[in-house]
């Protein structure tokens, strides 16, 4: 018989660097990937986990897209500060919806997509040893990024008793002489916590007088929510403050990668020193669809929010069966909920993957503070929402044939 044709694994003989340290690779990344070997091994898992729009962008996006493709002047690289038209729909879409008046040439860098700002405000602006407050629970690349450019992670915790808000004044109380960069994120991912009206102006103040750049991930900023916020609407702001805004979740265009870095024209200009150099522009029919995507009506977003806030009643049900406790006024593109008592989420989270074939992500992920949570996307439709709902209540149900396969939430 003929013998198969294997390929024998490398024993790599190159050290990886320094800088990568303890780096791993990103949560979604690895667990992404053992769910395609569930679902290759016959499991039909549905996942709640990610937050990757399942809905469409608009049509008028997608016909802009294509019908740019189809010009032969489509296809050559692009300017390094985007294009002008796209700048422009950026800055009105800022005037428009978050009352912030923005100089197209000077004000707006567009990325591909905020993640990689995140990095690149990072290497731009940190030296080895330079101190970053990270929000604990948070969105994990904070912490990454601060990590591989050298910088020194100092978490601050949030808590459902502060309103997910940091106590600025225990932070000023423990000394920030080393902190250069401090990022929030209001929405605020994963806990869906918004920032009330006067915390912006207070954040601004305490970065003015501490000397730090303060940088806002807006990415969610119109999801659930009744008011749109930017800090950069805040007197004074732009002197300390940089925002990032992202097309991914509210225009549905999460793997278009569209973002953009709003702020003072010299923080960009560092930023745009590191980021030339790593890239070479975004496809112009990309830029010119997110251009349409940039004008569209509040009646996009009204309708998005319809969709979404009956999904979130059916995730409220989803938390109800595994006996967690959430807050209904929270906003975003998920729903985040503590486990009872002194249940933890990874456990609470492994249990429905592996027991009932769901995908929820542990709060841990985001961080020591987020180990008794457990968070659910709003990123399925309501059918499959509903059918993991039936999917978990199985086991909180009482059935005496099968007591092994019983346990409670
Ligand atoms: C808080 C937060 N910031 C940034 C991002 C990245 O968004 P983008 O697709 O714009 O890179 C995400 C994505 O999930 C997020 O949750």
């Amino acid at each position: 018989m003929k013998k198969a044709n294997t390929i024998p694994a490398v024993r790599p003989v190159i050290p990886v660097s320094d800088r990568l340290g303890d780096t791993k690779e990103y949560y979604f990344s690895t667990k992404l990937r053992e769910i395609a070997a569930l679902r290759a091994a016959g499991k039909d898992i549905l996942n709640l986990g990610i937050g990757s729009p399942d809905l469409p962008p608009a049509p008028e996006v997608v016909a802009a897209l294509t019908e740019s493709a189809r010009s032969e002047d489509a296809h050559g690289y692009q300017p390094y500060v985007g294009r002008p038209e796209l700048r422009t729909a950026f800055s009105s879409w800022y005037a428009r919806y978050f009352g912030v008046t923005l100089d197209p040439d000077t004000e707006l860098l567009p990325l591909m997509g905020s993640k990689e700002g995140i990095m690149h405000i990072s290497m731009a602006f940190l030296n080895p040893g330079d101190e970053v407050l990270v929000p604990n629970p948070g969105y994990p690349t904070y912490r990454s990024a601060t990590e591989l450019a050298g910088g020194v992670v100092r978490s601050y915790d949030l808590s459902a008793a502060s309103d997910w808000l940091p106590d600025l004044e225990v932070l000023e109380s423990a000394g920030l002489d080393r902190v250069k960069i401090m990022w929030i994120n209001y929405p605020h991912m994963p806990t869906g916590a918004t920032a009330p009206p006067d915390f912006f102006p207070r954040l601004v103040d305490f970065a003015r007088r501490n000397g730090i750049l303060l940088v806002n991930d807006n990415p969610y900023a119109f999801i659930l929510t009744d008011s749109v916020q930017s800090l950069l609407s805040v007197p004074g702001a732009r002197e300390v403050a940089l925002e990032l805004s992202s097309l991914s979740k509210a225009q549905n265009m999460a793997g278009w990668r569209v973002g953009v870095l709003a702020g003072a024209e010299e923080y960009l200009q560092t930023v745009l020193r590191f980021k030339s150099n790593m890239d070479s522009g975004m496809f112009l029919p990309v830029q010119r669809a997110a251009a349409v995507a940039l004008g569209l009506g509040e009646d996009w977003y009204t309708k998005l929010n319809e969709t979404y806030r009956r999904r979130q009643q059916v995730a409220f049900r989803i938390m109800d069966t595994l006996g967690c406790t959430y807050d209904r006024q929270q906003v975003g593109l998920f729903v985040w909920a503590k486990c009872a008592g002194s249940t933890d989420g990874y456990g609470t989270c492994d249990r429905a993957l592996y027991d009932h074939d769901v995908f929820l992500t542990p709060g841990g992920i985001f961080g020591s503070a987020g180990e008794q949570y457990v968070r659910i996307s709003l990123c399925s439709t309501e059918a499959e929402l509903l059918q993991a709902l039936d999917r978990l209540a199985v086991s909180a149900a009482s059935d005496d044939s099968q007591p092994e396969s019983r346990h409670s939430w």
